[in-house]
């Protein structure tokens, strides 16, 4: 663990724990206004479950949207190497999980929110490109580390929603097969309703999870 990682948090008078739960109180009542970076920084924590540790490795997030996750870190001190990559970046790389612009093997942990798979719903190909983002990922991932998808919604009321829960088992299988260990943990938070009339719950659309895969050394 690097010491000026916890130097960072410990000076502005707080732990990873008070960030996330400070941040997470106000989630839902600011969930239609915009995000402060430390805001999605916190998400990021939450929803992918991450230890101080992990934010010593070299990390590479897929579909990095505004990219606050590493910008957060880089400007709070945090000295790993995050890169993020997104189609629509304005920071990061302008890249698609599909074609990820990096050697093999460079990176300890890679990380995604609310990003891949969930991006392929209603895409007719969703399957082909589902498969080809998890081949990517273990490309780019050392021996050792670790693919952290966070908000990752499995539903089946649509038929977009039936094929990506199609691919997405089917590659956890494949990932079991090659010697992957696989972890999907419910996070009953993120779970997608639709709403009647008076905004009320009505339906379950999605049930939401992060999902672990560790690569062995
Ligand atoms: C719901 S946003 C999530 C953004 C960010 N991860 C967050 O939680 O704030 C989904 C992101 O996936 C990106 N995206 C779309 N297609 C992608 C692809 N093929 N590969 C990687 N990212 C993609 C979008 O541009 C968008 O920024």
């Amino acid at each position: 663990m690097q010491k000026e990682t916890i130097l960072v948090l410990a000076e502005a008078g707080r732990s990873i724990k008070d960030v996330v739960v400070n941040n997470m109180e106000n989630f839902e009542e600011e969930i239609e206004e915009e995000f402060t970076a430390e805001e999605n920084f916190s998400r990021y924590l939450e929803n992918l479950d991450l230890a101080l540790e992990d934010l010593n490795k070299n990390i590479l997030d897929i579909g990095s949207g505004s990219g606050d996750f590493a910008r957060w870190a880089k400007e709070n001190g945090i000295k790993s190497r995050i890169e993020s990559i997104d189609p629509q970046a304005k920071e990061g790389i302008k890249a698609v999980a599909e074609n990820i612009p990096f050697k093999d093997e460079s990176f300890d942990l890679i990380v995604s929110v609310a990003a891949i798979p969930n991006i392929y719903t209603g895409e007719k190909e969703s399957g082909e490109k589902v498969n080809l983002s998890f081949s990517e990922m273990e490309r780019v991932l050392r021996s050792g580390g670790e693919i952290r998808l966070g908000n990752v919604l499995i539903g089946e009321k649509y038929k977009s929603q039936q094929k990506i829960k199609e691919s997405i088992e089917e590659k956890l299988m494949e990932f079991e097969e090659m010697g992957f260990e696989v972890e999907m943990i419910r996070k009953p938070s993120g779970d997608t309703y639709e709403y009647d009339e008076k905004n009320n719950p009505k339906e379950m659309l999605a049930e939401a999870y992060l999902v672990i895969i560790r690569k062995k050394s």
